[in-house]
């Protein structure tokens, strides 16, 4: 368990496909993910952290990174690209428009472009409210969620994860950086295909690098990796869940990797669920 006082305390890549949105009616090759997910959400809350921060994979911004400041979350989220998929999946959890404005004020300070919102009728995407009720179902730690900005390179995601855990630390709040970040994601018509075998190899290279804190690793492995495997989103989340990692681990000293639940499949794309904590 983590004794830090501030700062990055766990990170995750957490699944979060819309066929595991509901439980009583996901789909089998995603009931070890759904069941991972729980077991993990009981990890991090024995580490008592004040703040989610999620970095969401099916809210994209073009230009501009963009941090919720919203006092509470409440609200529908459905799958616009898969409505029948996920009509209706209700949220409603605190927000910490303290951490949100000091994140942006601290990325707008290191020159990367960003504003923060509390529009009344902003509504959370499939990436962010899918894992959460796994992980946190009584929905009490206060979340901040960034979107995925296309026009941020793998570095400035890297960046963006190492500032969540520097505005953390300026503010005296313990932080758990959750990114949904599916990995290779070549996908195909066909809810329960595989990937292709050669990116299923590199899925599990980056697994195991994960599962072993190897940090630096992931990290040179990322752009080849995020390039050959198409991961989802380029890999992005996956930058700023290592940047975050970094930073705690010369915080922490050594981390601790885990997998919850299986690597499973949806429509060609790979899943998994993995932690890096203080060791
Ligand atoms: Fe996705």
């Amino acid at each position: 368990m983590s004794d830090q006082e501030s700062g990055v305390i766990a990170t995750v890549i957490a699944s979060h496909t819309p066929r595991m949105a509901y439980e009583d009616k996901a789909w089998d090759f995603t009931l070890g993910l759904i069941d991972g997910l729980k077991e993990l959400g009981a990890s991090l809350r024995e580490l008592n952290p004040d703040l989610i921060v999620v970095n969401t994979t099916h809210w994209i911004t073009t230009f501009d990174w963009v941090i919720t400041s919203h006092d509470h979350h409440k609200g529908i989220c459905i799958a616009e690209e898969a409505p029948h998929l996920i009509p209706e999946l209700p949220y409603d959890r605190p927000g910490d428009q303290a951490y949100a404005e000091a994140l942006n004020d601290d990325l707008n300070g290191a020159e990367i472009p960003s504003y923060t919102t509390d529009a009344k009728h902003f509504h959370w995407d499939y990436g962010t409210a899918v894992p959460l009720q796994y992980l946190d179902p009584e929905s009490k730690i206060p979340a901040v969620l960034t979107p995925t900005c296309y026009a941020s390179t793998l570095d400035e995601n890297l960046q963006v994860g190492r500032q969540i855990d520097a505005t953390a630390k300026h503010l005296g709040k313990r932080a758990v950086v959750i990114v949904s970040n599916a990995l290779t994601h070549l996908v195909v018509r066909g809810p329960d295909t595989w990937p292709l075998p050669e990116h299923m190899e590199m899925d599990h290279k980056f697994i195991d690098m994960v599962k072993a804190a190897d940090v630096d690793g992931a990290t040179n492995y990322l752009p080849d990796y995020a390039r050959d495997a198409k991961c989802e989103m380029g890999g992005r989340g996956l930058g700023v869940f290592l940047g975050a990692s970094k930073a705690m681990e010369e915080s922490a000293g050594n981390l601790s990797g885990a997998q919850f639940g299986p690597y499973a499949q949806s429509s060609a794309s790979g899943n998994a669920n993995l932690s890096l904590v203080a060791a």
